[in-house]
């Protein structure tokens, strides 16, 4: 995967003139103030991660084998714990630097497939093992489930799992090891991505764990997913249930997040924000295949919407932050999640900023591998911020040779080199801000204040170590393998929901009511009215005796959902009354067009 990136910046075509002109080299001649930095950070990073995994992380006290500890921090704010989806994009990037050579992580990942083959079968509140537990958010590091209040679930962790497991996966079929493969690591890609096939189109927590809706990251890392899982799975003759078709319709409902000027992070809910969020961001730099083009319907990192994008999102962070004070548009500023942000004060991150100079050099890589880049007026904008006067157009890099005594064979203006100098320079210039902000001992905490640029929240995130070393890989030009982009990135016309999958609920409450009064059911789901009263479902009394005051009703609920409920009776004169607490709580069997039956007694 490392390749020279001498040969890198050369096309074919180019080579053929090469021979008797120079080519510019914009690598080789580039050495800016902030690689020294890189290299002493990115040291402070690989042991930053590595300190946080268990059981040997000298920060990760307690935590079992391959357990990723989101930080040592344990108060204000507490995040000794396991999330799935750190966990995942951490090993993501150490499996891509094993698999480049590192070979002394194989443990440190074996370990990491033992742990997540376990954490499937914790039950937890967001389900069983079969029945939505996977969507669970966050483990303690003993791997026991959390059962505290939280933004659950969460459907990002088992597609974001499968992608760091099937990375390792095509490694070991590659390698001689097919059996440990199929035996040990496709069975845990196979239950995450049966989980992404039964779930991706109900609504969830995005991955900042606020809103419950669909989001942007969590669909494009299952269309991913499922994409990469139906390769392996065919590769080692398994099954990918439903992959293959459930992709497609994950890549045509990605399509409805795109504004015409920039992806809107969540939709089908009314979370009152504009959705220029770093969500978008990560979720290119995740999704980015080095063999891609600059495909618009995958947002690969060189497309114009993702451009575009990254254009709306940064500058919706330039005026509201003090530290970007008088920084003008194309030059590098401190990126948070989203502008409307409270979240301690609501802050840049180090993640969110290094995610932007990721999206950057990949669109690099992708333009040097193709050899061209196209500008249209959705990514001129984005372009106009670093070259006022350029113009749409497409600009290849014959353009650039050097032929200082001839110049037969420049017959354009030298506009590739330029470009790629400007966003490369424009890249460069978010490591920068990241330098600038960043103690002296290197600790990558999560945040940096808004005004004063001091760090904040947790400390040690392994998640800003690893969003460090892949920022920089990418900037040398070191990538992953291909995910099948190519033969994968066109939706189809029309978006198709998948067919319900529901359970039919018989509800039975036992209730002795007073003429005029109704029983009703109400709760969580929105097929209970998610617990507002006029919502709620009406019971019938049509076999209600003195002797058996029964009240009842079939609910068709999703399948393999666990929900909580409670009755209530309403007066005719639109009295409300509640149950006592707790709340009840049920969980719908498997299969579609499956039955249940509820016995309660109102209490
Ligand atoms: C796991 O860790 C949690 C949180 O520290 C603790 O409350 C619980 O008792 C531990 N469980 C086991 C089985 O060690
Ligand atoms: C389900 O898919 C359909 C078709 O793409 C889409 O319109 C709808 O918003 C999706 N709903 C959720 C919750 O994913
Ligand atoms: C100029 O270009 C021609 C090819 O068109 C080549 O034959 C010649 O050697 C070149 N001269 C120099 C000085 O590079
Ligand atoms: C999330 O929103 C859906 C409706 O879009 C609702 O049915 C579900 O109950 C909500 N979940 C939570 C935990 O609020
Ligand atoms: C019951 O559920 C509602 C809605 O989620 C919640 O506000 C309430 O606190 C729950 N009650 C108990 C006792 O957990």
């Amino acid at each position: 995967m490392k390749l020279s990136p001498v040969l890198r910046v050369l096309p074919s075509a180019l080579l053929l003139v090469g021979a008797y002109c120079t080519p510019v080299n914009h690598y080789a001649k580039r050495q800016s103030s902030i690689t020294d930095f890189i290299e002493s950070e990115a040291s402070v990073s690989i042991n930053g991660v590595l300190a946080n995994i268990g059981s040997d992380g000298t920060q990760a006290p307690g935590a079992a084998p391959g357990i990723v500890v989101a930080s040592p921090s344990m108060s204000d704010p507490d995040y000794f714990f396991t999330w799935i989806r750190d966990a995942a994009l951490t090993y993501k990037a150490l499996i891509e630097r094993f698999i480049d050579g590192e070979s002394s992580l194989q443990q440190l990942i074996n370990d990491y497939v033992s742990s997540q083959a376990y954490l499937q079968t914790v039950p937890n509140p967001s389900g069983g093992p079969d029945t939505g537990g996977l969507g669970e958010a966050k483990f303690y590091v003993n791997m026991t489930a959390f059962l505290g209040s939280w933004g659950r679930p969460q459907r990002d962790g088992p597609a974001l799992r499968a992608t760091a497991l099937s990375l390792y996966a095509n490694w070991l079929i590659s390698n001689g090891q097919e059996t440990l493969a199929a035996e040990s690591v496709w069975p845990v890609i196979a239950k995450d991505l049966a989980y992404v096939v039964r779930y991706w189109n109900q609504t969830g927590f995005d991955l900042w764990e606020e809103v419950n809706g669909s989001s942007f990251f969590t669909l494009s890392a299952q269309h991913r997913a499922l994409v990469e899982g139906a390769a392996l799975a065919a590769k080692i003759g398994q099954m990918c249930d439903g992959c293959s078709d459930a992709a497609p319709q994950i890549l045509c409902f990605l399509e409805s997040f795109w504004t015409g000027s920039y992806i809107d992070s969540n939709i089908n809910v009314n979370d009152g924000r504009t959705g220029k969020d770093a969500n978008s961001v990560l979720s290119s730099i995740h999704t980015f295949d080095p063999a891609a083009a600059c495909t618009d319907a995958t947002f690969q990192p060189c497309s114009s919407r993702a451009l575009a994008n990254l254009k709306e999102v940064t500058d919706s962070f330039r005026s509201i932050y003090g530290i970007n004070n008088g920084i003008p548009q194309g030059q590098a500023v401190a990126v948070g999640r989203y502008a409307e942000d409270v979240y301690f004060g609501g802050n840049p991150w180090y993640l969110t900023t290094l995610a932007v100079a990721e999206q950057l050099y990949d669109a690099i890589y992708q333009w040097d591998q193709q050899g061209s880049i196209t500008i249209d007026s959705v990514s001129l904008p984005f372009f106009q911020d670093l070259l006022p006067s350029i113009t749409t157009g497409t600009y290849t890099p014959t353009q650039s040779l050097i032929c200082p005594s001839n110049d037969t064979h420049t017959t354009e203006s030298p506009s590739y080199a330029t470009i790629i100098d400007a966003v490369r320079t424009y890249a460069d210039g978010y490591i920068a801000v990241v330098q600038k902000y960043t103690p002296t001992t290197g600790a990558l905490a999560e945040q940096y204040n808004r005004d004063t640029g001091t760090p904040l929240s947790a400390r040690d995130l392994t998640w800003s170590y690893a969003a460090f070393l892949t920022a920089t890989e990418r900037r040398a030009g070191i990538v992953g393998p291909t995910w099948a982009e190519p033969n994968n990135n066109v939706a189809p016309d029309v978006c198709t929901a998948p067919p319900a999958c529901n359970a039919r609920v018989t509800f039975n409450v036992r209730a002795t009511t007073t003429f005029g009064e109704n029983v009703f059911v109400v709760g969580q789901l929105t097929q209970l009215g998610n617990w507002r009263p006029d919502s709620a479902v009406p019971l019938s009394a049509s076999q209600y005796t003195s002797d058996d005051p029964l009240w009842f009703a079939d609910v068709e609920i999703p399948a393999s959902t666990v929900f909580e409920y409670k009755y209530i009776r309403i007066s005719d004169s639109g009295e409300v009354t509640w149950e006592s607490d707790p709340n009840r709580s049920f969980i719908t069997p498997e299969g579609c067009g499956s039955s249940a039956t509820i016995q309660d007694v109102w209490r």
